[in-house]
């Protein structure tokens, strides 16, 4: 899929200010500094549409880029991040969690997790939570730039093996780098090909 237009539409901390066009819509989660932020400017082509930082905690808010003036993507807070307040991690769980209670138009969420890291158990706490309450979701392996293909493969396939313990079925899973753009197309034949489900119905 050919990316024409990326534009950022809105930030906000309250899911019903999210967008009203009914459009469907890719979120992105995960452990801050995971990489969510530069995975979307990696598939836009666009280094300055989300912020991103090596600081972790950067992204604090809910935020719309509508792609193709078709379907948006989602840049969501990461979890995990050990040195914020109480007072701001209650603040993100709880826009995660209504986001993900109530945001209907969200088709797919991608989990993003290190590709170099073995499962933690705050993410597979969490793809648990996500399967429980039926959230549909795929696995984005990032920084597979960081080391050779070979560890790469070998870590996915552990972590893989690991959640196949608890799992009858895997979700899809897609490895990626967004500073070389490998899983680029990948990830963007998988949004378009569920676009183009959506729009038989
Ligand atoms: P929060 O918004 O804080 O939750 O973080 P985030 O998940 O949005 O992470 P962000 O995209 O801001 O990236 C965090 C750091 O990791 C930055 O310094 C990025 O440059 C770096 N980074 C992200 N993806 C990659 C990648 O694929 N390869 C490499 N080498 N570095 C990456
Ligand atoms: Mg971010």
């Amino acid at each position: 899929m050919k990316i024409n237009t990326a534009e950022f539409v809105i930030s906000n901390t309250d899911v019903s200010k999210c967008p009203q066009t009914g459009l469907p819509e890719y979120a992105f989660i995960g452990r801050s500094n995971v990489g969510k932020s530069s995975l979307i400017n990696m598939l836009t082509n666009n280094k300055k549409l989300a912020m991103t930082s090596s600081t972790p905690g950067k992204t604090q808010l809910i935020n719309h880029f509508l792609i193709n003036k078709q379907w948006y993507l989602v840049d969501l807070p990461g979890y995990g991040y050990a040195n914020r307040s109480k007072k701001s991690v209650a603040d993100i769980q709880r826009i995660i969690g209504s986001y993900l209670e109530q945001r209907l138009e969200m088709t797919c969420l991608f989990v993003l997790v290190d590709s170099r890291l073995e499962p933690q158990k705050i993410d597979v706490d969490f793809m648990n939570w996500l399967g429980k309450n039926q959230v549909p979701f795929a696995i984005v392996f990032t920084k597979a730039d960081k080391q050779s293909k070979l560890k790469t493969d070998n870590n996915v396939k552990t972590y893989l093996n690991t959640l196949s313990e608890q799992w009858e079925e895997l979700p899809p899973f897609f490895i990626t780098s967004s500073l070389n753009g490998s899983g680029r197309d990948e990830l963007l034949f998988y949004i378009e090909s569920i676009n183009t489900e959506l729009k038989k119905k």
